[in-house]
């Protein structure tokens, strides 16, 4: 059995002992050797498959924290607005937690998988305007009246949680790898990344792949205007010595192909940016690049 991962790195996210845990048994995701993905851009790549989490992302590994503070303070229940992976994740936890669940999403914005996830899992789901930024305020709103914890990345141990992924990597390679691609959609994840490897003394190149259109994108789950961590992803890609790519959705599907036919692994859309990003990206020859692949391809299948 692999242990949850607020158990396996209690120490290192200083969590206290007598926290009540809520899990589903997040963390410890394969971490895969791509061998044709590597020649084709002469690297050595690695994939994180964030998408065999508990419910198909990677928002599994801050929403164990999250929801465990949140059960240990009383809460009634929680919030959060979603572009759908972070609203299935709370959505399951609540459940797990025997306490509510309301998700703010925006019309039309959210992959048909995602949003049956939330109701499955018996949350209250609330439609608004399109764009995210309208979902994030609606879902404050819920939380002051409702008292319900809110549970977005811009909840502290959100990102907390998501530090694991680094912690992993580290593990499993023996070093940081000299590149980390992964998809910036809010900026959560990317800060998440950078604090676990700077925890661990070595922050790799942080190469990000943003959609070009970031409001329309057929990327569902980074269909984000303004993110939220921006500054600090950023911050923290420049500190890196790392940058930014934005990518057409044509790039984004090609590069989510050419990983499940080359390598065997299916992700969604949003998740294949890292990679598209990377062949972008100037990499040195010959570097150990890793791949985060957020999210599992089941969740926002083509068309
Ligand atoms: N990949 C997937 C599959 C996602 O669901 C998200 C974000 C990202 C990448 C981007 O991560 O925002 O930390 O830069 N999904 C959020 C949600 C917005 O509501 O599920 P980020």
């Amino acid at each position: 059995m692999r242990e949850p991962l607020a158990v396996r790195w209690r120490d290192r996210l200083q969590l206290p002992h007598d926290m009540p845990l809520v899990s589903l048994g997040e963390g410890s995701t394969p971490l895969v050797h791509a061998p044709r993905l590597s020649e084709r851009l002469g690297l050595d790549i690695w994939l994180k498959c964030e998408g065999l989490n508990p419910t198909g992302s990677f928002k599994d590994r801050g929403m164990t924290i999250a929801v465990s503070v949140a059960v240990g303070e009383g809460a009634r229940g929680v919030v959060c607005a979603s572009t759908g992976n972070t609203a299935a994740s709370a959505a399951a936890y609540a459940a797990r937690a025997g306490i509510e669940a309301a998700i703010v999403h925006s019309r039309g914005a959210v992959s048909a998988g995602k949003l049956a996830q939330a109701r499955v899992h018996g949350a209250r789901l609330v439609e608004v305007e399109p764009g995210f930024d309208a979902a994030l305020a609606t879902a404050r709103e819920i939380a002051e009246r409702e008292e319900f914890a809110f549970v977005n990345s811009l909840n502290p141990y959100r990102i907390l949680g998501q530090k694991t992924a680094a912690f992993e990597i580290v593990e499993d390679l023996g070093a940081a790898p000299d590149v980390l691609a992964l998809p910036y959609g809010g900026g959560g994840n990317t800060r998440a990344y950078a604090a676990g490897f700077e925890d661990e003394g070595t922050l790799p190149r942080l190469v990000l792949g943003e959609a070009s259109s970031r409001v329309d994108t057929l990327a569902s789950a980074i269909r984000i205007g303004e993110p939220a961590h921006r500054r600090e992803a950023e911050a923290a890609m420049s500190r890196s010595g790392g940058l930014v790519v934005a990518l057409t959705d044509e790039e984004i599907v090609e590069a989510q192909r050419t990983i499940a036919r080359e390598e065997g692994i299916f992700c969604e859309p949003a998740s294949a940016a890292g990679f598209a990003a990377l062949a972008r990206a100037g990499v040195e020859p010959g570097s150990r690049v890793v791949c985060v692949l957020t999210g599992h391809g089941l969740k926002d299948p083509p068309q």
